[in-house]
């Protein structure tokens, strides 16, 4: 796929119907979200787990790209092929969390800097000869008493901003994420206001580093309300994010590709495709890069055993052509097995 431009790339991870699915836990998420599940933490459980997402049979339908983490993409399957050259194989294009997690903000506890900047152009040539062709780099802020300051969404995004510089350089397609969380008790009018801030400044210091956006994806949370707030509707949720996109988000945007956060399955679907509904006129492709979103019935499925693994494919599949729907716009519930 070395021949293919950034931007011919990022149009392929946001092919019509297809998204991406995020298998780019750390090593200690996965291990926490396996042991929840009643599944032994190891490297072994870590590959099973994410073959069973690979080679679940026709996955390639709904799944543009596969979002790895640096265990993961030196993985083999089963039959022995690396599963950066599994995905490929099958025409999904294999991807790569960069950033090393966050740390404390300086001066605001509370608030979190990502980091892994230092030696990350080395870490993206090597990625680059495993096969990957995107990266993603995930920024974190929180809504709360007094935050997310200036300074940490400025930080943040000029740490993004040097990040998306750096894989563009080395021939890989970036996706920015600035996550605005949904954790607290927030309205969705607070979480349009610090979204639109966010935004506004990652693409104000894009713009600064000279990224080409026509080749690159943002991924975003969806301008929603909060875990211990009050719900309100997909169309509410669909109109906010519209919104806000249309008034900070620069049109040469490849493609916005959400996280599903602290949603259900079936929330996020739902959202995605009122979405897609409402932003039919806006100039970027919608799609789904997610993670929970996509995994969550079939490890609780799997439970850690071989005997398990095709009721979980299966489980994995149905939400994957669902979420496809949805990034059409022609989701419709009564399609969800009970
Ligand atoms: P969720 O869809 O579970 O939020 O994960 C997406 C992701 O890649 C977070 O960085």
């Amino acid at each position: 796929m070395s021949e293919l431009s950034l931007a011919v790339i990022a149009k392929l991870l946001v092919t019509p119907g297809k998204g991406i699915l995020a298998a780019d836990e750390s090593t200690t998420s996965i291990g926490k979200k396996l042991i929840k599940a009643g599944v032994q933490d190891s490297v072994e459980n870590h590959r099973l787990y994410r073959e069973l997402f690979f080679t679940a049979p026709g996955m390639e339908d709904y799944i543009s790209g596969v979002i790895m983490y640096d265990e993961t993409i030196r993985q083999i399957a089963d039959d022995g092929t690396p599963f950066p050259k599994l995905l490929s194989g099958l025409g999904v294009i294999p991807g790569i969390k960069v950033d090393l997690g966050v740390k404390e903000l300086d001066g605001s506890p509370q608030e979190k800097i990502t980091i892994g900047l230092e030696g990350l152009d080395e870490r993206l040539k090597e990625y680059y000869t495993l096969g990957s062709r995107f990266a993603k780099w995930r920024a974190v802020i929180t809504i709360g008493e007094g935050i997310p300051t200036d300074n940490c969404i400025r930080l943040n995004m000029q740490t993004l901003a040097k990040y998306a510089k750096l894989c563009q350089l080395n021939q890989i397609v970036p996706i920015v994420e600035p996550e605005v969380l949904m954790d607290g008790n927030h309205t969705i009018q607070q979480c349009y206001e610090v979204t639109k801030k966010t935004l506004a400044v990652l693409f104000e210091e894009l713009k600064l580093a000279e990224v080409d956006l026509s080749g690159l994806l943002l991924k975003p949370n969806m301008v929603i309300y909060s875990l211990e707030g009050d719900k309100v509707s997909s169309l509410a949720v669909a109109e906010q994010t519209i919104k806000c996109f249309e008034e900070v988000v620069p049109k040469e945007v490849a493609g916005i590709v959400f996280l599903s956060g602290g949603q259900s399955e079936v929330e996020a679907c739902q959202n995605l495709n009122e979405i897609v509904k409402q932003g039919k006129h806006a100039p970027w492709r919608f799609t789904y890069s997610f993670g929970r979103g996509l995994q969550n019935s079939a490890l609780a499925v799997w439970a850690g055993k071989a005997e398990n693994v095709e009721k979980a494919q299966e489980a994995f599949l149905n939400r994957a052509s669902l979420d496809s729907a949805a990034s059409l716009g022609e989701y419709d519930s009564s399609l969800e097995i009970a």
